[in-house]
């Protein structure tokens, strides 16, 4: 166990003092979490294996699943790939800072440590203020996946953070509430078609306006091999089983409310993830709105938190509405998909 110190910052302009603090954690090859506009990440030297190895046993990670690199400056990206092609120029140029992560082929400098032993890295500049200030502060990379314990909802606050990696972590730089709450997009450019490993803050067609048509990964489908190796695993799952309905409002209602009805007569404690449109439609349940289906960013922001409020309410059965897959509500489908265990009913 170590003591971790919780710092609250000022998200927008972030005190010098305390990210000289959290920045020296870095440098001295501690690991420190902090807020991005997607989710909390935690931090730690992306050229020091020891910090590497000190992420994946804070957070329980497997040993295969790649850390991306955050940096603060066009600067830093020269030194750690082995060359920039031209649609990533564009794609920084357009959404760097951002909620993009791009793939490039690593030079020496990066460690297999931080790559889980692949010859490419993922490197992303964040647009907060706090990781932006901290990494140029530290004066290296910092290697960051998000600061939850495998296989849990991905943190969006402080308080998250803490109570997954309390005791594990020196330090949480406590910048509030995130903005988009789903991680950042992942893409690979190695390919003549743009494939998105993993979809996120910035959307398919977003991406679409720079490059021309773009992928899916067919293998982030179930029982498909995906490419991206973080993607294999059951990710944001809640304690209790979950069941995702999609179709139209008004069957999704209908069955969602015939469900929680049985579920209760067997004396079971159900929870329910619903919109603003719809919340007053039901009639059981523990009922929370994510948030308004024609603003679908109120609703990214809220999924992991009301997964995790779940698990404090101790429900032992969530029913939640699938939205859209448009902009970024394929983001919030495949992290809801993944929190189901791909457990999915179509009305
Ligand atoms: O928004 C985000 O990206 C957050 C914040 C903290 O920046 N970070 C994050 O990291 O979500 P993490 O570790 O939870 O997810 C990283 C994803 C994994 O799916 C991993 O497999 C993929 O990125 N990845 C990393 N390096 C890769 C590589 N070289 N090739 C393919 N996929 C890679
Ligand atoms: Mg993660």
């Amino acid at each position: 166990m170590v003591e971790t110190k919780i710092i609250t910052v000022d998200k927008n302009r972030p005190e010098k003092d305390k990210i000289k603090k959290a920045a020296e954690i870095i440098r001295k090859g501690g690991l420190v979490a902090f807020p991005t506009e997607t989710v909390y990440g935690l931090g730690g030297n992306a050229l020091d294996e020891d910090a590497a190895k000190k992420i994946y046993a804070a957070k329980g990670r497997p040993q295969d699943n790649p850390l991306i690199v955050h940096i603060s400056d066009i600067l830093q990206l020269e030194k750690l790939v082995k060359e920039i092609p031209e649609r990533a120029k564009l794609l920084m140029d357009k959404f760097w800072p951002g909620p993009l992560t791009i793939i490039f082929n690593k030079s020496e400098v990066v460690p297999f440590g931080t790559t889980a032993g692949l010859d490419t890295v993922a490197i992303r500049m964040p647009s907060h203020a706090v990781a932006l200030e901290l990494i140029k502060e530290a004066g290296v990379p910092i290697a960051a996946p998000s600061a939850n314990i495998s296989g849990k909802p991905s943190p969006v606050c402080a308080e998250d953070v803490a109570e997954d990696l309390a005791g594990r972590i020196d330090m949480i730089l406590d910048g509030g509430k995130v903005m988009v709450g789903v991680e950042s997009t992942v893409l690979d450019l190695s390919e003549k078609v743009p494939i998105i490993l993993r979809p996120g803050g910035v959307t398919r067609e977003q991406l679409e306006e720079v490059l021309g048509r773009v992928e899916l990964d067919p293998g982030l489908a179930p029982g498909e091999k995906p490419r991206s190796p973080g993607q294999k695993y059951r990710h944001y799952a809640p304690k209790a089983p979950m069941t995702l309905v999609e179709g139209s409002i008004d069957n999704q209602v209908k069955v969602i409310n015939e469900l929680a009805e049985k579920l209760e007569a067997e004396g079971l404690k159900v929870g329910i993830m619903a919109t603003a449109q719809t919340r007053h439609l039901y009639t059981r349940g523990h009922i929370i709105s994510a948030g308004d289906r024609t603003a679908p960013l109120t609703i990214s922001s809220n999924i992991f938190s009301i997964l995790r409020k779940f698990d404090r309410m101790e429900v032992d059965q969530i029913l939640a509405e699938g939205i859209s897959k448009e902009g970024i509500g394929l983001a919030v489908m495949n992290r809801l998909y993944k929190a189901a265990g791909y457990n999915v009913l179509k009305v």
